[in-house]
């Protein structure tokens, strides 16, 4: 079974989400940044890298976010809060950036513009945002 980990990152009371370019199913539609773990890396290892490389972020990370999501029968997606640190996110992999509160949130998830896993998070992201 592998992960991906993904991170939801909170900078100056907001969310940080990534516009995906493939593939064509989920292309345009917004995400929780991140990636695959690498063997023998730990999930925060590798939130750590994604952001890193697909971002030049640094980012302190903290609990996980509510439950796994099955992806398919050998893939689990694990969303973890992590709180920005370092630097300004600039899309390397992803067509776009933005920083979003609540509201804005609601209304992308009810235009169906979040990938479909991320939206089942949506209530866990709420109160995330709520207690920043
Ligand atoms: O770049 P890498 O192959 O490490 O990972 P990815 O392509 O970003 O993500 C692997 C899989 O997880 C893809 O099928 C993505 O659609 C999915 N994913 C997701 O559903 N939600 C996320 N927040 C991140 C990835």
């Amino acid at each position: 079974m592998r992960e991906v980990v993904a991170g939801a990152v909170i900078g100056d009371g907001r969310l940080l989400l990534a516009q995906r370019t493939y593939p064509t199913d989920v292309a345009g539609l917004w995400e929780l940044p991140g990636g695959k773990v690498e063997a023998g890396e730990t999930r925060e290892q590798a939130l750590r890298r994604e952001l890193g490389e697909e971002l030049g972020i640094e980012v302190r990370v903290g609990r996980q976010l509510g439950d796994p999501v099955p992806l398919r029968a050998d893939l689990v997606l694990v969303a973890l809060a992590a709180d920005l640190i370092k630097g300004s996110p600039r899309p390397e992999e992803h067509s776009a950036v933005r920083w979003v509160e609540t509201p804005e949130l609601e209304s992308m998830a009810a235009r169906g513009e979040l990938v479909p896993a991320d939206a089942a998070w949506l209530d866990d992201l709420i109160e995330l945002l709520a207690v920043r």
